[in-house]
């Protein structure tokens, strides 16, 4: 069976990390980069780390605004479709790269298999709601996560070809976190940051959504993360490229306390996670990553599609931009007092088992076509 997958953004290429090795044993795959993300630090560091392999194609189309970066898409995407006639096109998440990927598949009569089917924010102003919504109708395989977006597509009449496989970005956190669990981890992070970071003594953040990036939002969670830090326990923010050219448009600096670094790696990202007293964020991905590893997390968002983070067992609580809740919730969950003690005891217990999604996802491709072992 041939597969044409469709990756462009930093998540998606660390989704692919966890799929490639599997689809590969038992699927022909042409992979397609279209260049969502094209710095370094956001998109080649993590063919190196995580062993991707090189793209098929790749489309170099970064930047722009939606309509004109989803056109490119299409335009570039259709005779490379047509040419290569897959028996299906597989696409992860709610990129506009995934928009991409499934329309001109279904446009041209090629099967959409989409990983990370169901989710659902119900917020319609999230240009990812839009995209997600559209991938999943023109899906012919809907590889769900978790029940709930089982329950999202059922709502819509969608039961036909969706599978609960699990979550790939599990997969891949479980197989990376012994090797991030000794806090010595932090040492050599710390070092190249030049911060000075210790178990328990700092907070992690990211910021990235569209409605974090105009003004009024900036204001806000820059004074929500300058509200969090202080001299013994600053916040550490590895900051998108497209945050940062927003806040330098808008003419706003960060409070003091707040240390901004580049993105980091996979693995840096997840050490910074499991060590740190809890993690402010508003992706998707550091969102379930630290309810994974039991890190306490204040979501910088009102409404979450990964439902299952939140309440209950879960590590995480959505307080928006509001500063007061943040302080809050975080002295709720991670005392000062107690923030080494907790950081020195998650690390020491951690211990993740992989969904094992990706075999569900190949499995689900190749039922019924004969495919077997390519090794
Ligand atoms: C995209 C996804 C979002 C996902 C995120 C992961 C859409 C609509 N959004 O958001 O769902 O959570 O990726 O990180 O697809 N930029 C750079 N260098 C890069 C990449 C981006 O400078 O390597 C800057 C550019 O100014 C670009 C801006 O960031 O215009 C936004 O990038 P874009 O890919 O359009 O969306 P993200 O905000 O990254
Ligand atoms: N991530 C990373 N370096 C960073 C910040 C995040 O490698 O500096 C990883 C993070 O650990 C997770 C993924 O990127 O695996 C999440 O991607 P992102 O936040 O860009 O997108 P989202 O999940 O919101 O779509």
């Amino acid at each position: 069976m041939r597969i044409l997958s469709v990756v462009g953004t930093r998540p998606q290429l660390i989704k692919a990390a966890a799929l490639q090795p599997v689809l590969r044993r038992f699927c022909e795959e042409i992979f397609v980069d279209t260049g969502q993300h094209y710095d370094e630090a956001m998109a080649g560091t993590f063919f190196a780390e995580l062993g991707l392999a090189r793209p098929d194609h790749t489309l170099g189309i970064g930047g722009g605004g939606h309509g004109e970066q989803t056109g490119r898409m299409l335009i570039a995407l259709e005779p490379l479709l047509r040419d290569a006639a897959p028996d299906a096109v597989l696409v992860y998440g709610d990129t506009n790269s995934t928009l991409a990927g499934a329309l001109s598949a279904a446009k041209l009569g090629i099967p959409v298999a989409h990983v990370e089917a169901g989710l659902r924010s119900f917020d319609r102003r999230m240009p990812e709601e839009l995209n997600r919504v559209v991938a999943d109708h023109l899906s012919r395989w809907l590889f769900a996560p978790t029940a709930a977006a089982v329950a999202n597509l059922a709502a819509e009449g969608i039961t036909a070809g969706v599978v609960d496989v699990g979550d790939l970005m599990l997969d891949l956190a479980a197989r990376v976190s012994a090797e991030i669990r000794d806090p010595a981890t932090l040492k050599p992070i710390a070092e190249k940051l030049r911060l000075p970071l210790a178990p328990g003594r700092y907070l992690f953040a990211t910021v990235h959504r569209a409605e974090n990036r105009d003004p009024i939002a900036m204001a806000g969670w820059s004074a929500l993360l300058g509200a969090v830090a202080r001299p013994d326990r600053p916040v550490v923010l590895a900051l998108h490229p497209g945050t940062r050219a927003a806040l330098e448009a808008a003419g706003l600096t960060l409070p003091a306390g707040v240390a901004v670094v580049a993105p980091q790696g996979y693995r840096t990202s997840l050490a910074l996670q499991l060590h740190s007293a809890a993690v402010l964020t508003d992706s998707g991905g550091v969102q379930r990553e630290s309810a994974w590893l039991g890190v306490p997390c204040l979501v910088l968002r009102t409404t979450t599609e990964w439902v299952e983070t939140i309440g209950g067992g879960g590590s995480a609580v959505l307080v928006g931009l509001d500063r007061q809740a943040a302080m809050r919730e975080l002295s709720a969950r991670a005392p000062l007092a107690r923030t080494v003690e907790q950081a020195v005891d998650r690390a020491a217990r951690i211990q993740l088992t992989g969904s094992g999604a990706a075999e569900r996802i190949v499995a689900g491709l190749t039922a019924g076509t004969g495919a077997g072992d390519r090794n």
